[in-house]
């Protein structure tokens, strides 16, 4: 079956309680305008993970996190557990983001590991992926992203249901620089491949593949229009909800 599309943000260290006013913009967009084809997410930080569920609860916004620990509870000051993140009603985990495998060294083994305990409490977890500059320049993109990177990050029973596949170019998030179309196709094209060879034709043609980098109102619709690009997973645009509405509006 063909992936159902996702537009979800990552607020990653940004909000306060007052915050809440933007979801509930959005969720006010949401109401009054065409219903998008495509599903909707918002992960906040941990502080505002259950104040968001509650505001979102009935509406067409889920609410995710952005990182979990691959245990259930235990001896891990400042971590928060999968299971932690169901029992506040949150549907999905982001796990791999580059700025964690870049500030906390999280390797893909680690990543494959939360993404497991993610499964585990019936969540869907997004993995992410992703070239930096000095990896694309020396012409490792397709290497680092699908070989280190996707195939390691992957648990073997991952399924279309709970896993979607955020590709983010390390050099494209937040620096208002995207790659062409043509190079977002073709990565988007090898990680397609990778996934029907590990899961086989059916399984991996059903996963959702994100796009994500500098993703704004003015420049969704051509990137989401790529070849197996299966919706975007956003940062700074999300904070707002008049341009997240505005990326959403590429699937109205
Ligand atoms: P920006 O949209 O701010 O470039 O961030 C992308 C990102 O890292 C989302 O996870």
């Amino acid at each position: 079956m063909a992936p159902r599309a996702l537009v979800a943000g990552n607020w990653k260290m940004n909000g306060v309680k007052s915050s809440v006013s933007e979801l509930k913009s959005l969720i006010d967009l949401l109401d009054n305008e065409a219903a998008p084809n495509c599903d909707v997410l918002l992960c906040p930080p941990a502080t505002l993970i259950g104040s968001f569920v509650e505001v979102a609860n009935g509406k067409a916004v889920n609410i995710g996190a952005q990182d979990c620990h691959v245990n259930v509870s235990g001896a891990h000051t400042g971590d928060i557990s999968a299971a932690m993140i169901r029992d506040i009603e949150a549907t999905h985990i982001i796990v791999g983001h580059s700025e964690r495998r870049a500030d906390h060294f999280e390797t893909s083994e680690l990543v494959r590991n939360k993404a497991e305990a993610v499964h585990k409490q019936g969540l869907a977890a997004i993995v992410c992926v992703g070239e930096t500059e000095a990896q694309r320049k020396a012409g490792d993109t397709i290497k680092v992203v699908v070989e280190d990177q996707l195939l390691k990050s992957l648990p073997e029973n991952a399924l279309p249901e709970n896993t979607i596949v955020a590709y983010e170019p390390v050099w494209a998030i937040g620096t208002g620089l995207t790659p062409t179309i043509e190079d977002v196709a073709e990565v988007h094209k090898s990680i397609r491949s990778a996934l029907v060879e590990r899961f086989g034709n059916e399984v991996g043609n059903g996963f959702a593949i994100l796009y994500g980098g500098s993703v704004k109102p003015g420049n969704a619709k051509e990137l989401m229009s790529a070849d197996n690009v299966n919706g975007a997973l956003v940062g700074g645009a999300s904070l707002k909800a008049v341009d997240f509405n505005g990326i959403i509006d590429a699937y109205r």
